[in-house]
């Protein structure tokens, strides 16, 4: 993708809360998180959250919530308009490269089993399945595939 820039999120910035949450809106539907929850999900010192501007928009996102040297991938999310041009590949890398130097060794991470873009993304970035969980997801209900990847020292 040309020209895309990714930043780290930072606390007091309601612009960025309001693209965040439209981005959140537009990629999660009925399972979107409110505005607020952005919000607080940013502001937490536990979690790293970074977002990816192409052509002075807000593209896409992806966070983390981390816990001495083990982190779980919570969201990565690309608006639909920027999609398969390697948005996310991008953000999940810069992610990692985030959180590694925050100490992070192990990460994880759920996806539907039928979201087969997040899957290939995750398997194409070096996650391998984990476990699954029965029945994990509401609305509609589903499993939940665990994944994870170890990042090198
Ligand atoms: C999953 C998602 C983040 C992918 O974003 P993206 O920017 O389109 O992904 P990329 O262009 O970086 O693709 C990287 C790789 O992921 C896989 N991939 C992405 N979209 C895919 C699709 N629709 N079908 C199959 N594979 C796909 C491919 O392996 C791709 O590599 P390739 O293009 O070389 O084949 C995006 O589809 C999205 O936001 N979906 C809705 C939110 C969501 O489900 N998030 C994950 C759970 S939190």
């Amino acid at each position: 993708m040309t020209d895309i820039r990714v930043f780290t999120a930072t606390a007091g910035d309601p612009a960025l809360v309001d693209a965040l949450f439209a981005l959140e809106a537009e990629c999660f539907g009925a399972e979107a998180w409110s505005r607020e929850s952005v919000r607080s999900f940013i502001e937490n010192p536990a979690v790293t959250t970074v977002y990816a501007v192409v052509e002075n928009a807000v593209a896409g996102m992806a966070s983390a919530i981390f816990v001495s040297d083990e982190a779980e991938i919570t969201k990565v999310a690309v608006a639909t308009e920027y999609r398969r041009r390697g948005a996310a590949r991008i953000i999940l890398s810069e992610l990692e490269a985030r959180l590694s130097a925050r100490g992070v060794r192990r990460l994880l991470l759920e996806v539907r089993e039928t979201n087969a873009p997040a899957r290939a993304l995750y398997e194409s970035a070096g996650f391998t399945v984990l476990s699954t969980r029965a029945g994990y997801y509401a609305s509609p209900r589903e499993d939940a595939v665990i994944m994870e990847k170890f990042l090198p020292r």
